[in-house]
């Protein structure tokens, strides 16, 4: 199967290839896949291990596994196909007392968008990263230190690596419905929480957006505001 071009917007759509993605077995990245094959885009899914390869597949997702530790076996697996754009939705604990992915597994994806020509990378990072720190308090700043280390490195690899990006920093996530009350900002200062399926609906959004491109956004559900209640909200 050769992808077929079908987006709206810019940019992207333009480009044949697939988008591939970095995370799909579960949460966010799930709900993601989901929605672009509800808009019919060819979407190849990088997983680590054979769990959902089944359920991708079902829903006409071309599968591939590679480990994002693995530099060559993630270089192999974007090289294969034509690509046009990368999301990544990487993290959670390492396997079996293993490494993170959250820098080096990004970096490694980074690299191969690279080299394969993608014209987008999106990355999901987290509040707290960078200069978003600000929206956290101290204790849960210093809970999540180590991991909020890495997406900043990953954040940063990212914005040198000369791909068109858009890295976007949920608040804390839940796993129930779209409530259709997700928002982005470049506000750094906003925090709140997000249900998966609303993140998933705006990276898909910026997918296609010229005005998410070159962008860090914070991402939270306007009715869950926690820290700034009054901030811009950009719009796609
Ligand atoms: N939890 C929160 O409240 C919160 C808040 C803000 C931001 N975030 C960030 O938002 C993103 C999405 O979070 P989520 O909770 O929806 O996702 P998640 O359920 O933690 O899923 C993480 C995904 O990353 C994959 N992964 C991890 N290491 C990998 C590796 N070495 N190679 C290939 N795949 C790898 C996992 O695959 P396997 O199924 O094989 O493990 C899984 O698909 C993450 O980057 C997370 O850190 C989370």
């Amino acid at each position: 199967m050769y992808p077929q071009q079908n987006g709206v917007g810019s940019g992207v759509e333009s480009m044949t290839g697939y988008v591939v993605l970095a995370g799909a077995s579960r949460g966010t990245g799930r709900e993601i896949a989901r929605l672009l094959r509800d808009r019919q885009q060819p979407v190849k899914a990088l997983l680590r291990s054979e769990a959902a390869r089944a359920e991708l597949e079902g829903l006409g997702i071309k599968v591939a596994i590679a480990d994002a530790l693995e530099r060559e076996a993630i270089t192999r697996a974007m090289a294969a196909d034509p690509v046009r754009a990368v999301i990544s939705t990487i993290g959670g604990l390492p396997q079996d007392g293993g490494s993170r992915a959250d820098y080096v597994g990004n970096k490694h994806l980074i690299d191969g968008a690279v080299a394969v020509g993608a014209s987008r990378f999106i990355l999901v990072s987290s509040i707290g990263s960078g200069e978003s720190a600000a929206a956290l308090p101290p204790p849960v700043l210093s809970a999540l230190g180590a991991v909020l280390q890495e997406k900043e490195q990953a954040e940063q690899y990212l914005r040198n690596s000369g791909l068109n990006y858009t890295i976007i920093r949920p608040g804390g996530l839940k796993s129930e419905p779209a409530t259709g009350n997700g928002v982005l900002t470049e506000n750094p200062r906003v925090s709140g929480s997000i249900h998966r399926a609303d993140v998933a609906a705006l990276v898909c959004d910026c997918l296609f957006s010229e005005a998410a491109t070159g962008k860090i956004l914070s991402a939270i559900d306007r009715q869950q505001a926690s820290g700034e209640t009054s901030f811009e909200i950009l719009r796609l």
